[in-house]
């Protein structure tokens, strides 16, 4: 299995294309990750072609923006999202939120599996009319709660 690793821009189609095969009714091109990747705080992770992590940091906040695999069920979103937890506590980031869909069974017990609480709801949020949990996790500073 491919090691995880972070990437930049030059890596903007290998994103879009991977996000396009996970979301196809909502994809993001490469003129988009080009973009977020290009902003302060930006932090991708992939692993091989098999997944990819967005997240963006400001402050000692962060939000994870996608995060999907091709092949479910095999560890990697796991893996990507504990990577990407790591990295953010190991910084200055002390609360992580993201927003999932209600109806998204499989992502919202993989972050909850993290730790993650539900933080709000967004009624009829969605195109389709399905409603948005916010969630989010507290970081504790490397070394434990200060
Ligand atoms: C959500 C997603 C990233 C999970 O990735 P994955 O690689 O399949 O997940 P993992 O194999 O690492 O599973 C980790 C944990 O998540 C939970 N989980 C993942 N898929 C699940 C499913 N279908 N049903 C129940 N729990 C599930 C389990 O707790 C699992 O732990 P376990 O294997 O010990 O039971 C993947 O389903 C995906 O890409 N979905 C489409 C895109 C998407 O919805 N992204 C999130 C948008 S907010």
């Amino acid at each position: 299995m491919s090691q995880i690793v972070e990437v930049g821009p030059a890596h903007a189609a290998v994103l879009a294309a991977m996000h396009g095969l996970v979301f196809p009714h909502e994809p993001w091109n490469e003129a988009a990750f080009a973009t977020l990747l290009q902003q302060p705080g930006a932090l991708a992770l992939i692993q091989g072609q098999d997944g990819f992590l967005l997240l963006r940091a400001v402050l000692d906040e962060a939000e994870i923006l996608t995060l999907g695999v091709l092949e479910k069920r095999r560890g990697i979103g796991g893996a990507l999202l504990h990577e990407g937890l790591c990295r953010l506590r190991a910084g200055a980031v002390r609360v992580v939120h993201l927003e999932v869909a209600a109806s998204n069974a499989p992502a919202r017990a993989l972050y909850e599996k993290q730790g993650f609480m539900q933080s709000g709801l967004r009624k009829a949020y969605y195109h389709d009319g399905g409603d948005a949990l916010m969630l989010c996790l507290k970081l504790d500073p490397p070394g434990g709660p200060s």
